[in-house]
């Protein structure tokens, strides 16, 4: 068994460690940020991720946090990168943190392989590298480990990945790392640093494609009376395209999709390439998440003085992460227009990122009074949110399903006028033409 430390004690860096304990690996997680640390140490998981808790408890004989660089560098085999790598201003992707691990990492005796778990451009594992001979650190090796997993189903995910990327400069230090993952029997591609590298943000941007693909057909469905729920499934039984990313919603968000696009986007034009499919797919993200206040224009007229309800915050059910959640961008948009905004999450904590909104407790106390209620995450609790109690509560009778999670049939059958994305409903004519308002829903 070998001793494994992590920089990094965040999504990645928790569910890594916990992982690797959970096979039987010495774990050493270091982070920046005490509180984490304390956290960590007293039992809590500083962010919401199934099955994690559970995985920390069980190994604790085999997993320490610290804040000191040396405790976690000393004696390890593996040393896992899980910093954060968020966008610059340019939308390049901001490698500082990246640059404190392999600045701060001390002379060992042992020799020791730096794996790159955290998404960094095409060429930084080359970077790093000349970096790490510049500080005479030959004997650190350098291997690009890319991470798949989805929050929400982050530790299944890394227990049974579709498969594991190993890009490595020396084949020893390659082998070295695919032996970490022994007990888990899934296919493993070895190549090359750069490649390695490219297959995270190609993975991305492709599954990103399918999702502005879907959600531009879904428009064109809107306009022409089809429903994209039933043309997607049509699609995805064909075996060359498959089910996968091709539900039609208000738009992706989170901590990955959005910086990792516009990182590959730059990383292209960096290199001269221009990449005019991602600037579409990021686009068409951009524009989808605005659609809903059309959708709300269209039934209640102009926003101002109407109160409306977000139902789900985080960027993704089974998740408390707010990072580039579509909710963030509804709730101001809305706010422009005049509209009050009140809103609901099981687990999301928007803090000051949703300034002027109420947050409540429950679905029922987000919608009362409200005009129109949203879908923005298809939390399982909204599943029954077309019920007598909610129709009572609401001012109005309007329900925006972000998440195309309701059945319209059902929801229109319990009184409510139902808009979702891509399936039939009344006409989408797009903005009123006129500042007359059309008549209310209710
Ligand atoms: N979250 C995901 O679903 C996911 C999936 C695959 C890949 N990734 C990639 O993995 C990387 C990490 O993502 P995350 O979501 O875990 O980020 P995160 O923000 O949740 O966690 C990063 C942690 O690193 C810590 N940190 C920063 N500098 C440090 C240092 N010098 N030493 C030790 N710790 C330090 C931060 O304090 C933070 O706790 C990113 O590059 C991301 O793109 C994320």
């Amino acid at each position: 068994m070998s001793k494994v430390g992590i920089f990094g004690a965040g999504w990645v860096g928790v569910v890594t460690g916990a992982c690797f304990a959970e096979l039987g690996h010495e774990v050493v997680i270091r982070d920046i940020v005490g509180e984490k640390v304390e956290a960590l140490r007293a039992g809590q998981v500083p962010f919401h991720e199934e099955d994690v808790p559970e995985l920390l408890g069980r190994n604790a004989e085999r997993l320490t946090y610290t804040l000191d660089v040396r405790a976690v560098a000393d004696g390890a085999d593996f040393l896992f990168v899980c910093v954060d790598t968020p966008p610059t201003y340019s939308g390049d992707a901001d490698l500082s943190r990246v640059w404190t691990v392999v600045d701060e990492l001390p002379r060992l005796d042992e020799r020791t392989v730096l794996v790159m778990k955290s998404t960094v451009p095409v060429g930084t594992g080359e970077k790093v590298r000349a970096g790490l001979d510049a500080r005479g650190l030959d004997d650190v090796g350098y291997v690009s480990n890319p991470e798949f997993l989805s929050e929400g189903r982050a530790v299944s995910d890394f227990m049974n990945p579709d498969r594991i990327v190993i890009g490595a400069f020396e084949e020893a230090d390659g082998d070295a790392v695919e032996s970490l993952y022994d007990a888990i029997d899934r296919p493993v591609v070895r190549c090359d640093v750069n490649s390695a590298e490219m297959i995270k943000l190609a993975a991305n941007a492709f599954l990103m494609t399918r999702i502005s693909f879907i959600n531009e057909i879904a428009n064109v469905c809107e306009l022409t009376g089809a429903d994209v729920t039933k043309v997607a499934e049509g699609i995805g039984l064909d075996h060359r395209l498959g089910p996968h990313f091709l539900r039609a919603g208000i738009g992706f968000g989170g901590s990955c999709f959005p910086k990792d696009s516009l990182a590959l986007k730059q990383l292209a034009s960096n290199s001269g390439y221009h990449f005019q499919l991602l600037s579409a797919v990021i686009e068409v993200n951009e524009l989808q998440k605005r659609r809903v206040v059309a959708k709300l224009q269209k039934h209640l007229g102009r926003l101002r003085g109407k109160r409306v309800a977000l139902l789900g915050l985080a960027f993704k059910p089974h998740t408390d992460d707010m990072r580039e959640a579509p909710s963030i961008v509804l709730a101001s948009r809305l706010q422009a227009e005049g509209a009050e905004v009140t809103a609901w999450d099981p687990v999301a904590k928007p803090n000051e990122l949703l300034r002027g909104v109420e947050v409540r407790d429950t679905p029922l106390e987000a919608v009362r009074d409200a005009d129109a209620a949203v879908i923005v995450t298809e939390w399982p609790q909204l599943s029954e949110l077309a019920s007598p109690e909610v129709l009572e509560a609401m001012r109005g009778n309007l329900i925006v399903d972000g998440r195309n999670l309701l059945d319209p049939a059902e929801v229109r059958a319990a009184g409510f006028v139902y808009e979702g994305v891509g399936r039939p409903s009344s006409p989408f004519a797009g903005l009123p033409e006129s500042e007359e308002e059309p008549a209310p829903a209710r």
